[in-house]
C-alpha cells in the first residue's frame, strides 16, 4: 500500500528555494522517497542540512567526491528515480539542460538521467521573457520536459510579472499527476465531513466537542491524491483545511445536513468523519445571555445526517465513524446496522494516547458484510489509506460488502 517511489528534487539558486523544503515535505506526505540535489548557488539560499533532516536522505551537493566516497555520484544518485523535479529552476539550469551543458554536479546528474523531468521556473520577468530563455524552454519541451508555471505575481525583485515559481500545491499535484501513482479513485466523487460541532447558544457561546478534524482531513487528502474529486464539509476545525480541496464550512448540524444533502445524490461516496453535535439549543438568543446563578439550557435533538443519507441513497457507499468509551467494537457494530452504513470506523476515545486531536489512532473497521479489520496503532493518514482501500474495493464491485442494502444502479 505504501509505495516508496523515488523522486529527485533538484534545487537551484533562486530565492524561491525556501519553498523547496515545503515541496519536499509534501511529496514525502505522499509516501514518496525524496532525494534532493542542490547547486552551489542554491546553498546560498537554503542549507543541505534542511533537506537532509527533512527527507532523511543524503543530499547531492556540488564539488567532487572525497577519496573513499562514491566516485560517480552523478550517476548513482538518480538511479531508479521515477521523476526529476527541478524547483526552483533558474534561467541558468534551463539553459544548461537545453544545451547539454554539464559543468557541475547537479547538471551532470540531470544529463546522466533518463527519468522524466518536470521544471518549475523561478526568475525575474525580463529574464523569463528573454528570447534565449524562451528558446531554451521550447527546446526542453520538445525534448519531453514538462513545465509547471511560472505564475504571475509579485517577484522577489519587487517587480510584478511572469516568473514567480508556481504555488507549492500545484507543483506537488502536477508531480503526482505525472507519476500516476495508484489513482484508483480517479473520477469518483467523494464527500468527506470533518471536525467538531459549534452549536450556538447566543452570539458568544456555543456547544462543541473535542473533534479536531484531523481524521477527516487525512481521508480527504488521501482521496484527492488517489484521484477522487473531493469535497470537504468542515465543521469546527483545529487544523487548517487543505488549500487544494474544495471546502464548505458547516459548523452546525443543520448546516452540515443541508450541505451534505445538496451534494449527496451526485456523490459516489460519503465519509462522515465529523463529530456532529447530537443536540442544539432549543432557541438561540440574539443578544448575549446575562450571567445568572444557574441556568437550565434546553436542548433539542439534531437530525442524524448519516442515517438520513443512508435512507436516501441508491448507489452511494456510506462510511461512518463512532467514538466510543465502552464496548467500542460491539457498540460500533450495532451503530453500523442501526444507521444502515456500509462501513464503520470505531475508535475508543477513553484512551488519551490516541483519538481526539492526536495524529495517531487505533481503530476497528467493520464492514456491513461482517468483516472486521483491526490495524495496529498508526497515523491517521495511514488509517485513511486503509479506509480508502476498502472503499475502492467496494466501488469496483465488492457487492459482498454491500450486503442487501443499496444495490448498485
Ligand atoms: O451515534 P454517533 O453520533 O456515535 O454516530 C457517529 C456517526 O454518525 C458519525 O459518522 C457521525 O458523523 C454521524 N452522525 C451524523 N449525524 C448526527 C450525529 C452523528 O451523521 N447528528
Amino acid at each position: 500500500m505504501m509505495s516508496k517511489t523515488k523522486i529527485v528534487l533538484a534545487v537551484t539558486g533562486s530565492v524561491a528555494a525556501y519553498k523547496s523544503a515545503e515541496i519536499a515535505r509534501r511529496l514525502m506526505d505522499e509516501s514518496l522517497s525524496v532525494h534532493v540535489a542542490m547547486t552551489a548557488n542554491a546553498e546560498k539560499f537554503i542549507t543541505p542540512l534542511t533537506f537532509a533532516a527533512l527527507t532523511g536522505n543524503h543530499v547531492l551537493r556540488h564539488g567532487y567526491p572525497a577519496p573513499g566516497d562514491d566516485p560517480m555520484p552523478h550517476i548513482t544518485f538518480q538511479r531508479g528515480a521515477s521523476l526529476i523535479l527541478i524547483a526552483p529552476a533558474t534561467a541558468n539550469i534551463i539553459g544548461k539542460l537545453a544545451n547539454g551543458i554539464a559543468d557541475d554536479m547537479l547538471s551532470s546528474m540531470l544529463m546522466a538521467s533518463d527519468a522524466p523531468v518536470l521544471v518549475a521556473p523561478a526568475m525575474n520577468a525580463n529574464m523569463y521573457n528573454h528570447p534565449s530563455v524562451r528558446k531554451n524552454i521550447e527546446t526542453l519541451k520538445q525534448l519531453g520536459a514538462g513545465f509547471i508555471g511560472p505564475a504571475t505575481g509579485e517577484l522577489a525583485c519587487g517587480e510584478t510579472g511572469e516568473g514567480k515559481m508556481e504555488r507549492v500545491e500545484n507543483i506537488v499535484s502536477q508531480v503526482l499527476d505525472r507519476l500516476d501513482l495508484g489513482r484508483d479513485l480517479l473520477g469518483r466523487k467523494i464527500l468527506v465531513t470533518a471536525g467538531g460541532a459549534r452549536e450556538p447558544i447566543d452570539p458568544v457561546r456555543f456547544i462543541g466537542n473535542r473533534s479536531s478534524g484531523k481524521m477527516g482531513v487525512a481521508i480527504a487528502q488521501a482521496a484527492a491524491r488517489r484521484g477522487a474529486d473531493v469535497t470537504l464539509v468542515a465543521g469546527a476545525m483545529e487544523i487548517p483545511v487543505p488549500e487544494d480541496i474544495e471546502t464548505i464550512y458547516a459548523p452546525t448540524a443543520l448546516e452540515m445536513m443541508r450541505t451534505v444533502q445538496e451534494r449527496f445524490t451526485d456523490s459516489d461516496v460519503l465519509v462522515m468523519a465529523a463529530a456532529v453535535g447530537d443536540y442544539r439549543a432549543r432557541s438561540v438568543a440574539s443578544g448575549k445571555i446575562k450571567e445568572k446563578e444557574s441556568w437550565d439550557l434546553s436542548l433539542v435533538r439534531n437530525p442524524d445526517i448519516i442515517a438520513k443519507m443512508c435512507a436516501l441513497r441508491n448507489k452511494q457507499i456510506v462510511v461512518g465513524f463512532a467514538a466510543e468509551t465502552d464496548n467500542a467494537e460491539k457498540s460500533g457494530r450495532e451503530k453500523l446496522l442501526r444507521k444502515n452504513m456500509d462501513m464503520i470506523v470505531v475508535n475508543d476515545v477513553s484512551r488519551d494516547d490516541i483519538g481526539f486531536g492526536s495524529d495517531y489512532n487505533e481503530v476497528v473497521i467493520i464492514t456491513r458484510s461482517g468483516e472486521t479489520i483491526k490495524p495496529q496503532k498508526m497515523s491517521k493518514r495511514e488509517i485513511g489509506e486503509i479506509i480508502l482501500d476498502r472503499i475502492a474495493g467496494m466501488l469496483t464491485g465488492g457487492y459482498g460488502d454491500r450486503g442487501l442494502v443499496g444495490g448498485r444502479t
